[in-house]
């Protein structure tokens, strides 16, 4: 199997949609969710989700260095606890060509999940690993982060958006 993903860009409307559980790993699973890291490089990212690439299983990648060692890959991920109060910080996003913005999240995350091998994970992570991880998670629920931004923001990057309307509409 030879995966070549095209990353999904707003608005596409599979972007929105809730992402499912996956429920055994296999090793389609597996190739499935390796491919996610080359995709994510080739475009400068530090985390993709699973649906950004139109499959729809609760999956994602992130590495915040670049570092083949900082590869993290989650399945079935869920957040067990938020901490450490909220920080802004300035977001991007591969769905969202040319808008960034400030998002307030928590500081420190513990992710409970399951690796590729089929392992119950448990990861604590703060900083920008957290903020990530928090980013690529709402990804699985259909959130971008451009929901998550401040109502002037939002209304900053409107004309983006309908840029970005009037590209896919061709
Ligand atoms: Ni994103």
């Amino acid at each position: 199997m030879d995966l070549q993903y095209t990353i999904l860009t707003y608005p596409d409307p599979q972007l929105r949609q809730i992402s499912q559980p996956v429920e055994e790993i296999t090793d389609e699973v597996r190739e499935k969710t390796l491919a996610l890291f080359p995709a994510m490089y080739a475009d400068n990212g530090i985390g993709l989700a699973a649906p950004q690439v139109g499959w729809h299983a609760r999956v994602f990648v992130v590495n915040v260095t670049g570092k083949p060692e900082d590869e993290l890959a989650f399945i079935n991920p869920e957040i067990t606890e938020r901490s450490g109060g909220l920080w802004s910080f300035e977001e991007g996003c591969l769905s969202l060509p040319g808008i960034r913005g400030k998002v307030k999240r928590e500081r420190k995350i513990t992710l409970k999940g399951t690796d590729l091998e089929g392992k119950p994970i448990e990861l604590s992570a703060d900083g920008l690993v957290a903020r990530c991880i928090l980013h690529e998670f709402d990804h699985l629920d259909g959130i971008l982060f451009i929901d998550r931004l401040s109502p002037a923001k939002r209304q900053s990057i409107k004309r983006r958006l309908r840029e970005l309307e009037a590209e896919a509409a061709v």
